[in-house]
């Protein structure tokens, strides 16, 4: 027997409606909004995150899974969307195209973290990005976006945190700053927030732990150390999103965990899931573009984590639908099965989904089939139903059943759908 990596997850066929339902809202949203679908591969060569993502991070340093092919090249399976659109977007000459470019995918991505409830070492994303302005009605599209996309999905209390992480330029006072105000504290934090202090100081803003969060409580304030043009950015986001109706909070332990984001950071975060209530995480990143060999190119962005939606929309009773065959057709005896199998092809062309017996089971063992893959018509073919043309749909959820021409079945049922 063996058994599934650690941190990985079947998707098993009585829950992929879940998933369906799910992706469906959200690509049904993308085009409401224009985005279109970007698909790249699974994996990139690994300097590509290193470069973008930054090798301070968690995310490069230690949770990548990282290999040597056949031919010697460092290869890495996407641990994220950004850095791979980016990529292409370059490699493609995108800004080509007519900008604003939006782009939105649905992909598998692989980290090599401690794996508990929602958080997995292969996961999946929907994510959107925005090319081709520094805007800040951008920041407001990926927002109102992410925004729509939790009402679509019917879920309900997910609080939006928002922050300005500033440009490189206001950054580097402000690391100054943070870096004179943890110096002489540091002896009280965590082994990682020791070797945040050097590698990457702005997170020690968002340590989970209840002692480093009582001493980062203290802390300078970004927002007090913004350049006036990221303040108006910020302040002309707040307006807008004040404007729009879309409720938030300005969340200052906002820093996120990749080192491409410049300005605008967010959160869409819930208390129903534990430690893990990070549903989306998004931001601004108008350097990244040019870091990897592009035009500077003003970007805006944001991904959901979908096996956290899955697990908070379950939590919150949300109704997925049911995926289940319209008609299941029965043969009386195995000397009909071939009648079926014409009958079945012609209901399949004609768009109805339909279904039949194929291991010469008895009558009865077929209707309790039926009954358990909750086919919604059940429909007998025998000696009789051939001789006079005639068959009866049996609706299986009340036992009602009517007549109608065998010739006529694909029109019945399509008046039923
Ligand atoms: P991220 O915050 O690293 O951002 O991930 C986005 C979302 O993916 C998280 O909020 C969470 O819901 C989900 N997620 C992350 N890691 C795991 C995991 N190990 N298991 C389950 N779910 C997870 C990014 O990836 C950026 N690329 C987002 C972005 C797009 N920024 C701009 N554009």
């Amino acid at each position: 027997m063996i058994n599934i990596p650690k941190g990985t997850k079947d998707v098993l066929p009585g829950e992929s409606v879940k998933w369906h339902y799910t992706e469906d809202t959200l690509r049904g949203l993308a085009a409401l909004y224009n985005a279109h679908e970007i698909r790249t591969p699974v994996f990139e060569h690994t300097e590509l995150f290193v470069r973008s993502i930054g090798d301070g991070t968690d995310v490069v340093s230690k949770e990548m899974y990282t290999f040597e092919d056949k031919g010697g090249r460092s290869i890495t399976l996407k641990p994220e969307g950004t850095a791979p659109v980016a990529r292409s977007f370059v490699e493609n000459s995108l800004d080509s195209m007519s900008l604003p470019l939006k782009m939105y995918y649905i992909i598998p991505a692989f980290r090599y973290e401690r794996p508990q409830a929602g958080r997995l070492r292969e996961f999946h994303q929907f994510g959107l990005e925005v090319y081709g302005a520094t805007s800040p009605y951008l920041d407001l599209e990926c927002i109102s976006f992410a925004y729509e996309a939790l009402i679509k999905l019917g879920l309900k209390g997910v609080r939006l945190h928002l922050n300005s992480i500033g440009c490189p330029e206001c950054r580097k006072d402000y690391v100054v700053a943070l870096k004179k105000y943890f110096a002489d504290k540091l002896d009280v934090m965590c082994d990682t927030c020791k070797e945040r202090y050097e590698r990457n100081p702005l997170r020690l803003l968002d340590c989970k732990s209840p002692v480093c969060r009582s001493v980062a409580a203290g802390a300078p304030k970004i927002t007090e150390h913004l350049c006036a043009d990221c303040r108006a950015h910020h302040e002309k986001l707040c307006a807008l999103l004040d404007a729009s109706g879309i409720p938030y909070e300005v969340d200052e332990g906002i820093v996120r965990g990749l080192d491409y984001y410049t300005r605008t950071v967010f959160e869409f975060v819930t208390d129903e899931l534990g430690a893990q209530g990070t549903v989306c995480g998004g931001g601004r990143y108008d350097n990244l573009v040019a870091s990897i060999g592009g035009k500077p190119t003003g970007c805006v962005g944001f991904a959901m984590g979908l096996e956290r939606l899955i697990m908070l929309m379950e939590k919150q009773g949300v109704d997925f639908g049911e995926e289940r065959v319209t008609a299941f057709v029965m043969s009386q005896t195995t000397e009909y099965a071939d009648k079926c199998m014409e009958i079945v092809a012609e209901l399949r062309k004609n768009g109805i989904s339909a279904d039949t017996e194929m291991t010469g089971r008895s009558l009865k063992a077929q209707f309790k089939y039926a009954d358990k893959i909750r086919a919604k018509y059940g429909i007998v073919i025998g000696g009789n139903e051939i001789e006079t043309g005639k068959i009866k749909i049996k609706n299986l959820s009340d036992g009602t059943e009517e007549e109608c021409d065998i010739r006529d079945i694909a029109a019945r049922l399509k008046e039923k759908k």
